[in-house]
């Protein structure tokens, strides 16, 4: 059984006093199987659970190459540091995300220069994203934020008109694709994450996908403390006897275990199924939110099929974030788990040191995020949990509208 604090949504909740979690994996006996038969093989890293997992994800993104990485984060570290981006150095990046995907660019020694978002989309506005390009411009880091992927195919073209890099983080957009084009490939090289919250889980890990041959190794090369690539020994006329322990450059331990690619390889053979029942929930939501006063749903562009990451609503222009978390509170108060999603990066007190930003500096990304709420969403749960959401939120937010007079 997993601990009662973080349910598995296959099991629907056994006391209905129990809270609703705010998300949870999809397990099934196919994963418990693979993670079992890869513990009695003896053979727990780089092995083949590594390269059928690879497979896997790269061919749902649509691309030539998969790395598979210990986190989403350490995908991201790596991309920009194969792609040669560095101190003196600027990305372009949304303030609207999880905080790694701007982190990345600090750890590479580069600077992030955020740009303020699309207010339906919630994605860098493509046009400010155009007039930040400056001299030091190496790249757009653009997230499918909440795993929206609009705007995406115009980042590309930005990039590829300014001859820069477009690196897609798409840890949330797993499965989802616009005007045809499943997301992972609309970059130079893009990167998906698999914390538990995600549309498939391996406990931690992360995926780099690309179709450079040349990136992918050097990727595979960082990952794995640097070792020696097989094309630079090749070069150098070795044998290859000395691949293991030559190291060439600086590199890493993100490499991700057989154990967690086994569970990552059953999720990808149930992803149509897991996908499925996310956009079931998803539109179940829909359903039963639409036409409660005083809040926005999320907005899908037509092109775009969602695999959902997250059921995030908004509340309308007026509210503050004082009465936002008066809501989420409320919720929690009956047992509904939700969060705000996602507080402004500008604004965390790492950049505030580091950058001096002041709120206002990205108006409509801090009030977006002054008003956003995510809700209960995983596949676990059951039609009477989402009535009972959405009649709590209804209620809540109308004592809160009587509040306000
Ligand atoms: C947009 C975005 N970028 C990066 C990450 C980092 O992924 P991880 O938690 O696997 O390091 C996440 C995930 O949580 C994310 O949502």
């Amino acid at each position: 059984m997993p601990p009662s604090d973080y349910p598995s949504p296959s099991a629907p909740r056994q006391n209905p006093s129990q809270e609703i979690a705010l998300s949870g994996p999809d397990i099934s006996e196919l994963e418990i199987d693979a993670v079992s038969r890869v513990l009695r093989s003896g053979r727990l890293s780089i092995g083949p659970m590594q390269e059928a997992f690879e497979a896997l994800v790269s061919d749902a993104a649509g691309c030539d190459h998969g790395v598979a990485v210990n986190s989403g984060t350490s995908g991201l570290h790596l991309a920009l540091l194969a792609l040669g981006i560095g101190p003196g150095d600027e990305v372009i990046t949304t303030p609207f995300s999880f905080v790694a995907s701007a982190n990345a660019i600090l750890y590479v020694g580069a600077t992030p220069k955020f740009v303020d978002i699309c207010p339906r989309s919630l994605n860098m506005d493509p046009e400010k994203v155009e007039q930040a390009i400056g001299p030091r411009t190496k790249a757009i880091l653009a997230v499918e934020a909440l795993g929206n992927p609009t705007h995406m195919d115009r980042y590309a073209a930005i990039a590829n008109k300014n001859e820069i890099h477009l690196v897609e983080d798409c840890c949330e957009a797993l499965g989802t694709t616009y005007n045809g084009r499943k997301c992972g490939s609309f970059g130079r090289v893009g990167v998906f994450g698999f914390y538990p919250n995600k549309q498939i889980t391996t406990g931690e890990g992360g995926m780099i996908v690309t179709d450079d041959q040349n990136l992918a190794d050097l990727c595979r090369s960082l990952r794995n403390q640097g070792r020696t690539m097989p094309s630079e020994l090749a070069q150098e006329g070795s044998s290859g006897l000395g691949l293991w322990l030559s190291h060439e450059r600086l590199g890493y331990n993100y490499r991700l275990s057989e154990i967690a690619c086994a569970l990552g390889v059953a999720q990808m053979r149930r992803f149509g199924e897991i996908a499925e029942k996310r956009r079931r929930v998803a539109s179940e939501y829909l359903d039963r939110l639409m036409g409660i006063p005083g809040i926005i749903l999320p907005t899908i562009e037509s092109g775009t099929s969602m695999s959902w990451f997250v059921f995030t609503i908004r509340l309308e222009r007026g509210y503050t974030g004082e009465e936002r978390d008066r809501v989420i509170q409320g919720l929690r108060n009956h047992d509904v788990g939700c969060a705000p999603y996602f507080p402004c990066i500008h604004l965390m007190p790492e950049y505030v040191r580091r950058f001096g930003y002041e709120r206002g500096a990205f108006p409509i990304a801090e009030s977006v995020s002054d008003r956003t709420i995510a809700l209960p969403f995983h596949n676990g749960l059951t039609e009477r949990d989402i009535d009972m959401v959405a009649q709590t939120l209804s209620v809540i937010l109308s004592r809160e509208n009587l509040a306000r007079g």
